[in-house]
């Protein structure tokens, strides 16, 4: 098989694993910095060109790895292999969905995923109602395409999260308020989907004193179970986002675990660590299994 892993470098641990992995199992893998790629369409069929050359054609599937800072053009790539038939672990269209926090959760809302409350709005004029909506502080205010923890802020009353708000308003700054769930304690979990199964899942520690459990912002992880409900909440993100690879995220609360946020580019190197989950095989035996039934993801 021919795996074209779309990544901004080779020296990143979950591609060097994917490229490891890819060898291990015989497979041809090539990785294509996706910023450094231009795409001419307009012409008949439609050129990648990588380094001078045309790519289009050189892949049996593609592992998308975009970075948030420029998921845009990275999922324009990833829509151009597609159309081309190319097998992709996630869809173009989840990439962009799972890029906002909003468009996420209205779209988990729908399909009755548990989630938490969360208002959104760009109105400066009403916050303190937009506060109480959520029944009052304290309230989590987060960026809308925030990531690693930065950008999720804990406003203890109704005063600081009015001027929080009040200056991301101002600042044109896409933001969501969401209800603080005191009670997962600083823990949430973090599962990895690899096509209709839960490969791997981790339950991550923040640092002493922060209500994030983000291990970019300190925090440990350890090896977690999951319950069946949490399971099929996880299985049922993943499916509805369009991302047959993800990491989705999950805090438990008293009224059950609610999906915070989906991942479309999971990292590998904590829950590698702290599971012994062997992540990366695990997603290339899923690419043997499956590329040839990529409609049915
Ligand atoms: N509504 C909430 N109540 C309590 N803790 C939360 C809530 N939302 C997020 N957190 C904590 O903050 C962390 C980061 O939030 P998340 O929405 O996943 O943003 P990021 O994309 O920055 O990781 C979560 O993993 C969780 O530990
Ligand atoms: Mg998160």
């Amino acid at each position: 098989m021919r795996i074209i892993i779309l990544s901004v470098s080779e020296n990143i641990y979950s591609t060097m694993r994917l490229i490891e992995e890819s060898k291990e199992h015989g497979h041809q893998v090539q990785v294509i910095n996706h910023t450094r790629c231009s795409v001419l369409i307009g012409q008949g069929k439609p050129k990648i060109i990588y380094e001078g050359k045309d790519i289009i054609d050189d892949a049996d599937v593609i592992i998308p790895r975009i970075g948030s800072s420029v998921f845009r053009h990275g999922a324009a790539i990833v829509k151009e292999f597609e159309m081309n038939g190319v097998f992709s672990t996630a869809h173009s269209l989840g990439i962009t969905r799972s890029q906002n926090k909003v468009r996420t959760l209205q779209i988990m809302n729908r399909k009755n995923v548990p989630i938490p409350k969360t208002v959104f709005s760009i109105n400066p004029d009403n916050i303190e109602e937009q506060i109480e909506l959520l029944g009052g502080a304290p309230v989590i205010i987060k960026l809308q395409e925030g990531t690693h923890g930065l950008g999720v802020i804990l406003a203890d009353s109704k005063k600081s999260a009015k001027s929080i708000i009040d200056t991301f308003i101002n600042m044109d700054t896409s933001i969501m308020l969401q209800e603080f769930v005191k009670e997962s304690n600083g823990e949430d979990i973090r599962a990895i989907v690899a096509g209709g199964n839960v490969i791997a899942s981790m339950k991550r520690i923040g640092a002493e004193g922060d209500f994030r459990s983000n291990i970019h912002r300190g925090g440990t992880g350890e090896s977690v179970t999951l319950t069946n409900k949490e399971k099929r909440t996880v299985l049922r993100a993943a499916r509805f986002l369009g991302l047959p690879v993800c990491g989705v995220d999950l805090i438990r609360s008293k009224r059950g675990s609610l999906l915070v946020e989906v991942n479309s580019t999971p990292g590998f190197q904590g829950i590698e660590a702290y599971t012994k989950i062997n992540v990366a095989q695990k997603i290339i035996k899923f690419i043997e299994k499956n590329r040839y039934v990529s409609k049915r993801l």
